[in-house]
């Protein structure tokens, strides 16, 4: 009797003991980088409002992994749009040792941070950046949820050539890393279709005096002009471009200009009818997920749209649904788990080739309509 007592008693407190393990919370950080601060911090708000979205439906969820229930954190942090600065924050994350990181934006942040993640190991899904040599060293940490600028700039110069019937164009590009890559994409692309390239011209992702290089492209004529480039560059070139009587050129440029911002930052000039930009995936109105994700977005963050958040939000649950598959939340552990991804996210179905690459990449070609971005495709 009383052995049978004591045996009752040790299983009560057992089952105690494991709901108490069972309830015990878990606090589990993601990283979220991308340029918050500086003239690209439109950007950079818009990549960590998509993160802390995710976080914020995700530990809604309740979700248990490894036996703890799981809270999602979010840590933000700033690389500026600058290489250095990535590394840097790069190296803040693996030291705050983060599950895994969202970001970053900028290829040229992106490229040197992933070799930080990768000797730290933990995995990293950007849903901006786009130059293809991001995935060329194959490491198993880095994963791209958009197109790349292969497909964008190949896109752009199709449009051009075969829909507009470009003939010339004058490139310019703000020599970073996407800038000049995607440019490069768009000239091989166009020469092939026949495209007369009349004129190349750099500047910087800092610069917003482009009369010089605009000036030395008008005495060529250009049909259009292709710049790889960010929006607070274009906004002043379509401005300049203006003023300088060049209302007829037409304007090409990769994911970095198809912000909602380059319309505001353009302040009424009418070239920005002459802008045709891609982004590496669906339209919002195609996404599976798009409108109500948008609507939910828009009431949390007014005004903070821009292009990125959607594959912020859904690389969030990228890692998370490997998490939750390799039943931990150590990245040592649920990598092996990030090859296997196979999500329905609100950007489209989500699965990678073997060296990070997204399966399937979509590309959208829009202009602008009375200031609002609209998609052609
Ligand atoms: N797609 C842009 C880049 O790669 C944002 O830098």
């Amino acid at each position: 009797m009383q052995m049978k007592l004591k045996i009752t008693v040790v299983a009560a407190i057992a089952a105690v003991a494991s709901m108490a393990l069972a309830q015990e919370v878990q606090v589990v950080k993601i990283g979220s980088v991308a340029p918050m601060s500086g003239a690209q911090s439109h950007y950079g708000k818009d990549n960590a409002n998509g993160t802390l979205m995710a976080a914020e439906d995700l530990n809604a969820q309740n979700l248990v992994i490894g036996g703890k229930k799981i809270k999602f954190e979010i840590q933000v942090e700033d690389d500026a749009a600058d290489p250095k600065q990535g590394t840097a924050a790069a190296q803040k994350l693996c030291d705050s040792k983060v599950s895994g990181v969202v970001g970053h934006l900028n290829s040229g942040t992106t490229i040197p941070a992933s070799k930080i993640y990768h000797d730290c190991g933990i995995p990293m899904v950007t849903g901006a950046a786009t130059n293809p040599n991001l995935t060329k060293p194959g490491y198993d940490t880095t994963y791209r949820i958009i197109a790349n600028d292969n497909s964008l700039g190949a896109g752009l110069a199709f449009y051009a050539a075969d829909a507009l019937k470009v003939k010339t164009v004058a490139m310019i590009d703000d020599r970073t890393a996407y800038g000049q890559g995607v440019a490069e994409v768009f000239k091989k692309v166009a020469l092939t279709k026949g495209i007369k390239v009349v004129d190349d011209q750099f500047t910087t992702d800092k610069a917003t005096d482009f009369m010089a290089i605009l000036t030395a492209i008008k005495a060529k004529k250009p049909d259009a002009i292709f710049f790889g480039g960010m929006d607070p560059q274009a906004g002043p070139m379509l401005r300049q471009m203006e003023q300088l009587g060049m209302s007829n050129v037409k304007y090409f440029g990769g994911d970095g200009i198809c912000t909602a911002e380059v319309a505001k930052l353009a302040a009424g000039a009418k070239t920005l009818d002459n802008v045709v930009c891609a982004d590496g995936g669906a339209s919002l109105k195609k996404m599976p997920g798009g409108e109500a994700w948008k609507k939910r977005y828009d009431a949390k963050y007014p005004g903070q749209f821009q292009v990125y958040s959607p594959y912020t939000y859904d690389a969030t649950f990228v890692l998370v649904d490997a998490m939750k598959r390799a039943n931990s939340t150590d990245p040592k552990v649920y990598i092996a788990k990030m090859h296997e991804t196979n999500l329905k996210g609100v950007t489209g179905t989500i699965s990678f080739e073997p060296n990070g690459e997204l399966k399937n990449p979509s590309i959208t070609l829009s202009h602008y309509v009375d200031g609002k971005k609209t998609a052609l495709n």
